[in-house]
């Protein structure tokens, strides 16, 4: 059950708008960096001509991000990043838009829903891709929004598979980089370009430019960069300190206990909670469990890390010891195959088991449902019983995995809160006004090339001087004389580029 327009939007009940609206209201309140930013370029529009496809998954937050997009003149068509993330009601106000009604829709063509299938996800992340109506349906966005880099990616795919003149057969199980999702991938990209075999081109040719959100997504960003093969310019979001050190960190302080609440209600004081990784997601989750009373035993790859970790009180073991030991399990690390099945039969009974980073692959899931003798039960959505086969001695053994090992603060719960998503999504505006005031300027005069950039510092300053008033700091101003003693302007920025914070 969908209602849906094609090519138009697709969301899952138009007749939650009212419900997603009232929630959106109430986020504004809690999003004074992206309402100021309304309120300074509302009237200008520097984003007048942009039509931006966002994939960025799709909630409360998101919506005010989107609304913010529109008043400063964007087009905009969105998807989600992730399957489980959408919040229905979110999707169908945005929609409707603050003006319409269900049936009347006046707002912004959105494609999510939660629990879409990967075939339904990968559909929804071309849906953005196309601007319908003009140019023979070849008319394309010319920004993208990204969060883990799945429209860019589809993009830079696109071009590859039509300047091979086809896509690859698809890959099967044992195979090198056999991947189920590619396959999907690999699909939705052949009926594209038998439709339309410069589809891509056409897309690539016009797209000024991408913000990416996070980590991961930056990750795949550099690494273009670093081959050569990067399309057009990129700004990493993600690495404004008023992004990574308080979304990545705070964030997750916030929305880990929250998913784990709302899927388990499993008490976390008194347990062990194992946490892989101690980056910035690692920092926040470790922080969460020891506020509500666990005992915290982090993993690191990097000595730097391991040795914050120890030195911030926690113990640092490997996973393979501790496994009998810990009652959660979480996963931090934006790598692969960080729990694999084998650890898994290995847990203890009832142990929960969730994974934080961006993409699924840190749990093996796969792995884990190939396992001989191994059933799975739906105890509720996004929550499933895993029961192993009898141990020798008799005893029965079973863990519960949340959101199917995808981010689970955005499947079990709703993300994390719109104060610290105004700060996240300020940057992205202030990237999006960037990148399309750049490709307005003359060839010879551009300050972007195809690479990856962070914002200036004095904007990220900007970003957290937003935030100040709502919680009442009172900032102290330096004098003239104190400024020059310290090397730097009154009004900022403050630290060199690579003060770390
Ligand atoms: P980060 O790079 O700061 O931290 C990851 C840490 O994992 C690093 O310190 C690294 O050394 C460690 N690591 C790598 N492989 C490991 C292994 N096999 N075992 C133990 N540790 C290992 O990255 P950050 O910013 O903490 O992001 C982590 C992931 O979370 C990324 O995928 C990111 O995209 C995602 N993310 C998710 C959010 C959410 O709302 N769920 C919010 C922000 C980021």
């Amino acid at each position: 059950p969908f209602d849906e327009v094609p090519g138009r939007y697709k969301v899952r009940d138009l007749s939650l708008a009212e419900a997603g609206r009232h929630q959106i209201r109430l986020a504004e309140h809690e999003m004074p960096g992206l309402m100021a930013l309304r309120a300074e370029y509302g009237e200008a529009k520097p984003l007048a001509g942009a039509r931006i496809a966002g994939s960025l998954h799709m909630t409360v937050q998101t919506a005010v991000l989107i609304e913010t997009l529109t008043a400063l003149g964007a087009e905009v068509r969105w998807a989600s990043c992730n399957i489980f993330s959408t919040q229905d009601e979110a999707a169908a106000a945005i929609v409707v838009g603050p003006h319409g009604s269900p049936s009347d829709p006046q707002g912004v063509p959105v494609f999510a829903w939660k629990g879409e299938s990967l075939e339904e996800y990968w559909d929804c992340t071309e849906q953005i891709l196309v601007w319908p109506g003009e140019q023979d349906g070849r008319h394309g966005p010319n920004m993208i929004l990204d969060d883990g880099g799945d429209a860019t990616m589809l993009v830079h795919l696109g071009l590859q598979y039509e300047r091979l003149g086809a896509v690859p057969a698809d890959t099967r199980p044992g195979e090198p980089d056999h991947a189920d999702e590619m396959n999907v991938v690999r699909a939705v990209l052949r009926r594209s370009l038998e439709i339309d075999p410069l589809r891509w081109t056409t897309v690539a040719q016009q797209i000024e430019g991408v913000t990416e959100e996070t980590t991961t997504g930056v990750h795949r960003l550099y690494q273009l960069a670093a081959e050569g093969s990067l399309l057009f310019p990129a700004i990493n979001v993600n690495d404004s300190v008023t992004k990574s050190k308080f979304d990545n960190k705070y964030g997750i302080r916030h929305s880990l206990p929250d998913g784990i609440n709302r899927a388990t209600d499993v008490l976390m004081g008194g347990k062990v909670a194992f946490v892989a990784g101690y980056g910035d997601v690692g920092k926040g989750a470790a922080e969460a469990f020891r506020g509500q009373g666990a005992r915290v035993i982090v993993s690191e790859v990097d000595p730097i890390c391991a040795l914050q970790a120890a030195m911030d009180g926690y113990q640092v073991a490997r996973i393979e010891d501790v496994l009998g030991e810990a009652d959660f399990f979480i996963t931090t690390t934006g790598n692969k195959d960080v729990v694999t099945a084998e650890h898994m039969t290995r847990m203890k009974n009832k142990a929960v088991v969730g994974n934080i980073g961006h993409f699924d692959n840190e749990i093996d899931m796969a792995g884990l449902a190939a396992l001989p003798g191994v059933e799975r039960v739906e105890i509720k959505p996004q929550v499933h019983e895993w029961t192993f086969p009898a141990d020798d001695d008799g005893t029965v053994r079973s863990i519960i995995v949340l959101s199917e090992g995808r981010l689970l603060n955005l499947g079990n719960a709703t993300g994390h809160p719109s104060f610290v998503m105004s700060n996240s999504f300020s940057n992205q505006v202030i990237g999006q006004i960037e990148l399309w005031a750049d490709a307005a300027r003359p060839a010879d005069e551009r300050e972007y090339e195809r690479q990856v950039y962070r914002l200036p510092k004095h904007l990220d300053e900007k970003v957290a001087r937003l935030h100040l008033d709502a919680l009442g700091v009172r900032l102290t101003e330096l004098s003239k004389s104190q400024a020059d003693y310290l090397g730097v302007p009154v009004d900022g920025p403050y630290k060199p580029e690579h003060y770390r914070y």
